[in-house]
């Protein structure tokens, strides 16, 4: 699995076309679903902004579907609350359908039309959209080429992104994909990550649930992290990557015990071991030279310091104890 990071090259939250500082589009509140004694999801605080992309991360089984459902209104929370655009989905059911684009499992779509011809069916439906909009999303989802080839010769990453194209018919707020990779290879796991950023870049937020890492980090500006129905940590991508690292210190051996104490007392230090004459710190990675600066005051000259950054994988599996991914 690849773990080089690629920064989004969208803008950053708030900046979309609704954004300077708007309202989150969605705010979850201590949400909490129970299947008779088992708990799915437990007590989920999340947020996401206008034009950015928050990915929902974690192993099969951590309760990410669950809370889809209940954003939806398709399943009720035990307790804790959701609300779209700052109000209260309880008892208000149309702001799903006013403010929230989902792909749902088999969009109904005719195999014998156009792809484009079958945008414009929904679009009917939808009422109040363009041609020319049909034709802006063909080509925000990159289906303007073959936009006049009938549905049936799609391959299914086609199918899945002109689902895609007509969820935003509506112009949603919110939008939510929810494994929108399963079952495509490789090409056309690429072609639905390309996207992402562009729905964000038009100013929706976008909740992208999913179970893989590589899909997640390559395109979200924030990604929140779900193990076992529990939030375990939230943070942007590279805010992430900075955590669990730790450095290396190597000093002489009759200055090991001496360098201890003055490390374990810096800052920001959470952990400090010793072995084989090389020293443990756990520390971010970028504080090396706060170690060498302090290390150098009370006369101890490091014969070397090594910071070792984690990547997002071995934090992934860390945070998630090494559940399948
Ligand atoms: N209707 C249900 N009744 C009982 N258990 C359920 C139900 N729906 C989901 N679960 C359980 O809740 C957990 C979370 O499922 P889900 O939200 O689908 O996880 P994810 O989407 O993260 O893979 C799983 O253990 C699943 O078996
Ligand atoms: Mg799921």
């Amino acid at each position: 699995m690849a773990t080089a990071v690629s920064q989004p090259n969208h803008q950053p939250a708030g900046v979309g076309k609704r954004g300077n500082g708007a309202a989150p589009v969605l705010d979850l509140l201590g949400l909490t679903k129970k299947f008779g004694d088992f708990t799915a999801v437990n007590d989920l605080t999340l947020t996401v902004h206008p034009g950015e992309v928050v990915g929902f991360l974690g192993p099969n089984g951590a309760g990410k579907s669950t809370t889809v459902g209940m954003v939806l209104g398709l399943i009720r929370p035990t307790s804790g609350s959701v609300s779209v655009m700052g109000t209260p989905l309880a008892g208000n059911q149309p702001l799903v359908s006013d403010h929230i684009g989902a792909i749902i499992e088999n969009p109904a779509f005719y195999p014998y039309l156009s792809g484009r011809d079958n945008l414009i069916a929904h679009a009917k439906m939808v009422g109040g959209v363009s041609a020319s909009r049909v034709d802006d999303l063909l080509k925000l989802v990159n289906l303007h080429e073959r936009s006049k080839d009938k549905y049936k010769s799609y391959s299914l990453g086609m199918k899945q992104r002109l689902g895609i194209a007509s969820t935003l018919l509506t112009d949603p707020a919110l939008v939510i994909l929810d494994e929108p990779t399963n079952g495509l290879d490789p090409a056309g796991q690429r072609e639905i990550r390309e996207i992402i950023p562009r729905l964000a870049q038009d100013g929706h937020g976008v909740l992208l649930a999913s179970h893989m890492l590589h899909e997640v980090e390559q395109v979200s500006d924030r990604v929140a992290i779900v193990r076992r129905g529990e939030l375990v940590t939230e943070s942007s991508v590279d805010d992430l990557l900075m955590r669990g690292g730790h450095i290396t210190v190597r000093v002489e051996e009759a200055e090991v015990a001496a360098a201890i104490q003055v490390i374990q007392h810096l800052e920001g230090v959470e952990n400090v071991t010793v072995s084989g004459g090389v020293i443990t710190v756990v520390v971010a990675p970028e504080r090396g030279r706060d170690l060498n600066r302090a290390l150098m005051e009370t006369g101890i000259v490091a014969a070397e310091i090594s910071p070792k950054r984690n990547t997002l994988e071995s934090l992934f599996l860390e945070l998630t104890e090494g559940a399948t991914v």
